[in-house]
């Protein structure tokens, strides 16, 4: 299929850009490039692909045409980032995002795999599930709601909108994301030996690694349109929600020499677990091929390979928000995140 990936220079696109291309797609990546250098490090087999730089407020019906499924990563991408400026939240996440959808319906474009998040559930005693009502805290979550019923409101029969409502990812991307528990975590045990938390660790969160995240797009591409029309789906897998202090002491197992120390009279209030039954049922063979563990001796073997630095892990280059208040203070980009 030829597929339009926007977002392809972020963590995740750059592992799913591969991960598209080695399954036999034609994939050309959209995006406006805020993070696009460096990498943390080299993929050798690593293949390029043509990607318009573009702002998703900007696109235009011809950047559109031609393509068989869109797959939509780009965003500003956390909540810290989108509480900076929920404003210019607000015009990318939603109305860019709007603008990108009804373009793809208006051409033809008959699928459009969006990428939503758990955080539209926000914090709940309760575990989860597609039909638990939302409760998004944030400006970032809340965009996440708007575009997610802006989809289901547009669906129709020439048109399947597919929403994925990814848990926390992790795992080795070249760029690398520092602001991500697991990976946060992991460059803290290499770089200082010491795991630090603000919290009593008790918070669970929900992950999913993102191989398990593009075997899931992969999947969905393949799925014939009518069983996951207009589908909100969980990715990840029930056992993959971690209590924080238990990613702690995965990672401590794993790095040698790494201690962990809580801080028991600060309780984090973001809390919440998710069920992932409903993704094996619509998306056939999916199942999570990893967990931290396994990411945990990943993520090792890359840092000890170019011996991540503690400036480099604390770096702009690795953490979204940093970068974007770094584009901002230089002029680089105005106000409404436009590069000048
Ligand atoms: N990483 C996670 O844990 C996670 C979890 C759930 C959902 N998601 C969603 O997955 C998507 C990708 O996340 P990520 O972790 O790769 O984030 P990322 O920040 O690494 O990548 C986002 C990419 O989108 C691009 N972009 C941002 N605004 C743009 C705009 N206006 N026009 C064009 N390009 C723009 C950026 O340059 C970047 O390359 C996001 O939509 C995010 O909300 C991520």
């Amino acid at each position: 299929m030829k597929i339009l990936l926007t977002g392809i220079d972020g963590y995740i696109g750059t592992v799913l850009g591969q991960e598209l291309l080695k399954a036999g797609h034609d994939v050309v990546g959209l995006d406006t490039g805020f993070y696009s250098d460096p990498w943390l490090y080299d993929l050798p087999d690593f293949k390029k692909t043509q990607v318009l730089k573009k702002d998703i407020r900007k696109t235009t019906k011809e950047d559109l045409i031609g393509f068989d499924a869109v797959v939509h990563l780009a965003e500003l991408c956390n909540d810290p980032l989108g509480q900076n400026d929920p404003e210019v939240t607000y015009q990318i996440n939603h109305l860019g995002t709007k603008k990108l959808a009804s373009l793809a319906k208006e051409t033809g474009i008959k699928k459009f795999i969006y990428f939503s998040s758990c955080s539209v559930y926000g914090a709940s005693d309760n575990i989860a599930d597609e039909k638990s009502p939302t409760n998004p805290l944030t400006a970032y979550a809340k965009s996440k709601v708007l575009n997610e019923l802006f989809l289901q409101d547009i669906a129709d029969d020439n048109f399947s909108p597919i929403i994925f409502r990814n848990a926390t990812v992790y795992g080795a991307s070249p760029r690398l994301r520092f602001d991500l528990v697991v990976n946060n975590l992991a460059g803290l045990a290499f770089t200082t030996k010491e795991i630090k938390m603000d919290s009593d660790g008790t918070p669970w969160r929900p992950l999913v690694h993102v191989l398990d995240v593009c075997q899931a797009v992969l999947i969905a591409l393949d799925t014939p349109r009518k069983k996951i029309h207009n589908q909100i789906i969980n990715v990840g897998d029930t056992s993959s929600n971690y209590q924080i202090k238990d990613i702690a002491e995965i990672i401590k197992k794993t790095f040698p020499d790494c201690s962990v120390s809580l801080n028991k009279d600060s309780v984090d209030k973001r809390n919440y677990r998710v069920n992932f039954n409903k993704i094996r049922t619509v998306l056939p063979g999916f199942s999570c091929k990893y967990d931290v563990a396994k990411s945990a001796k990943e993520l090792l073997d890359i840092f000890t390979k170019i011996n991540l630095s503690f400036e480099d892990f604390q770096s702009r280059n690795f953490t979204r928000l940093k970068q974007i208040r770094f584009l901002r203070d230089t002029n680089q980009i105005d106000s409404k995140f436009f590069w000048r």
